[in-house]
């Protein structure tokens, strides 16, 4: 098996009712740990690098992490860049072997942002790479990006054909509430989704598929683990588990999942240095941060996602 493109996946997916999982990876034992969970369920997996991650690992590194973990279960994996920026960051991407880019050009204008992402297309198509747009912009914090509430806006869904059929992107990320990292809504607040402009959407471009970021649902297991072990996460909050399921029901193809994976490794290994101040093997501490990721990604691509028994 090698790394292949999310086209047939999303086609499945749109036509199947489910949506694909999208990992954020960084290093070893993330990658070990969301890779051995879809062997485990047999389902078809996006593991996805940020510029930050990049960064922190080097593209070779992770590239060839990722290369390791085809070859070790057998499963199809894309490899996607996760919010280029810039063309440049984006074609040293597809020069680099990924099958799938994101040209984030949501902070731009409605024709600069089709400009962009159009030029990106036509570099990655000429070469087999699929490319993710966005339209909308979410609130929340990357390494490189932060964007405030009042900055945020939702998708406008009169803008979605045009801008699909002047750029030929492949999907298209949306933002209907969902928002990046571990504090999404404040306390009592209810958490609410846009499901009216996610429809309004499906039905402008039928058969196209959505794109969902942002939606970690911060489970508080961990949450109150970490808090109980040294942390300090107050009022952390995530989407529900039952909006993302419904929304892996419609033409939500790619599910987008990070702050869910730092919190889980972070629990693990908080509570293992608690337990056992003498360590000091990173083996040891880890161990429980890979296991706590297999086993929240095993959960989300059974009971969220409904991915499971599709690779
Ligand atoms: O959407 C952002 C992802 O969680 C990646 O975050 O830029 O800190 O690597 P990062
Ligand atoms: P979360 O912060 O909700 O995990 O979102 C991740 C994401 O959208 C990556 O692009
Ligand atoms: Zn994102």
């Amino acid at each position: 098996m090698a790394i292949v493109t999310s086209k047939e996946m999303f086609k499945k997916a749109y036509e199947g009712g489910y949506a694909i999982g999208a990992f954020n990876v960084n290093n070893m034992e993330i990658v070990q740990g969301i890779t051995e969970a879809a062997a485990e369920v047999r389902a078809p997996l996006i593991l996805q690098v940020s510029a930050g991650a990049r960064k922190y690992a080097k593209h070779v590194y992770l590239m060839k992490l990722i290369e390791a973990a085809i070859e070790d279960t057998g499963l199809p994996i894309c490899v996607h860049l996760d919010h280029g920026e810039d063309f440049e960051v984006c074609k040293s991407c597809i020069d680099g072997g990924f099958t799938s880019v994101m040209i984030d050009g949501s902070k731009h204008s409605f024709e600069d942002n089709i400009k962009l992402t159009k030029q990106v297309v036509e570099y990655a198509h000429d070469r087999g790479v699929t490319v993710e747009g966005e339209l909308g912009r979410l609130a929340g914090v990357e390494d490189d990006v932060n964007v405030s509430e009042e900055d945020s806006s939702y998708t406008r869904p009169e803008e979605v054909e045009e801008f699909v059929s002047r750029t030929g992107v492949d999907s298209l990320a949306i933002a209907i509430g969902t928002s990046h990292g571990a504090f999404k809504f404040k306390p009592g607040q209810k958490p609410e989704l846009r499901f009216d402009i996610l429809k309004d959407i499906e039905r402008r471009l039928p058969g196209f598929p959505i794109v969902l970021h942002g939606a970690s649902s911060v489970i508080p297991e961990y949450v109150e683990i970490i808090n109980k072990n040294g942390g300090n996460l107050a009022d952390a909050i995530g989407i529900p588990e039952e909006m993302l399921r419904e929304a892996a029901r419609s033409a939500v193809c790619k599910i987008n999942i990070d702050s869910d994976l730092r919190l889980a490794m972070t629990a693990g290994i908080r509570r293992h240095f608690a337990e056992n101040p003498t360590h000091f093997d990173p083996r040891q501490y880890l161990t429980p941060g890979r296991a706590n990721i297999r086993a929240l990604v095993k959960a989300k691509l059974v009971n969220v996602l409904g991915c499971d028994g599709k690779a």
